[in-house]
């Protein structure tokens, strides 16, 4: 397990005291523990790297939700296709249109009142995605969005926001961040696996190399809001660990400094 906090870390002396309360099962609620539940989470990273999954597990064991961003881009390009939306303008006013929230029950992203499941997981809208993602106009929009959501469901319970700068722009006071990354290799190896479990065949490893490297060279050198690790961020190199073991991870961590600051 390769995890590094590039936070310095609080005395060690708090940190076993910590560690010792937080015993109890990693899947257990905060209430149970007597902890604050109010809060959000940040996890950043590219694709492939195992975030969605980690991040959904994560907010399920925290009793929380998660506010899926990347939803919420893929949603505006799901809809730039369908209603040939493509001036920049244009796609800001159908960034503002559309209506977001969460369903607390299923924990997936509502746009206009509805899950869009697999119609925003196809080549065509995540290629959209990341190229409508770049443009400033659709970024102001949803940053406001997902601030207000964030906010809104902080008030409740955990949140847990997912992107790609969530802790660098949308949340950068956020007392929880998580950088979620993993070897190029891998992250294709994964997204094969994902598609072909969708019933895509005919793509190779080399092809997904070829397209993320793209895609992540697109978000992490577009000039507004840019993937990148935020400072004070958690590292999680998902390479050799298992999703279990990450989420498992995430919420000891979260778990213990919420200790650690009640003491
Ligand atoms: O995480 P994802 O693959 O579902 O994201 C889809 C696209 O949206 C991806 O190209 C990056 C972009 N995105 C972004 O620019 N900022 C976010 N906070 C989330 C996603």
């Amino acid at each position: 397990m390769k995890a590094a906090n590039k936070k310095s870390p609080s005395s060690s002396r708090k940190k076993s005291s910590a560690k010792k309360k937080a015993a109890s099962p990693s899947s257990s609620g905060l209430k149970e523990l007597g902890l604050k539940t109010g809060f959000i989470v940040t996890i950043d990273g590219p694709a492939g790297a195992g975030k969605s999954t980690v991040s959904k597990q994560l907010a399920e064991s925290l009793d929380g939700i998660l506010l899926d961003t990347g939803g919420m881009y893929r949603s505006v390009a799901y809809y730039s296709i369908r209603e040939g939306v493509t001036s920049a303008a244009d796609l800001g006013k159908l960034a503002r249109r559309l209506e977001f929230d969460v369903d607390p029950e299923a924990k997936k992203l509502l746009t206009n009142g509805e899950d869009l499941g697999h119609r925003i997981r196809t080549e065509e809208v995540s290629n959209n995605s990341s190229a409508i993602s770049k443009l400033r106009s659709v970024r102001t929009a949803l940053t406001s969005k997902q601030r207000s959501l964030g906010k809104k469901w902080a008030k409740k319970m955990p949140v847990v926001v997912e992107g790609r700068d969530i802790g660098t722009v949308v949340f950068k006071a956020a007392p929880f961040k998580f950088f979620v990354t993993a070897s190029p290799e891998v992250r294709a190896e994964r997204r094969l696996a994902q598609l072909e479990r969708q019933g895509v065949t005919g793509l190779s490893v080399k092809a997904i190399l070829k397209q993320n490297e793209q895609r992540d060279k697109q978000d992490s050198t577009r000039k507004i809001a840019p993937l990148k690790c935020p400072d004070d961020a958690v590292i999680v190199d998902t390479s050799s660990m298992g999703i279990a073991q990450v989420v498992h991870f995430m919420g000891d961590h979260i778990r213990n400094r919420l200790l650690i600051e009640q003491e």
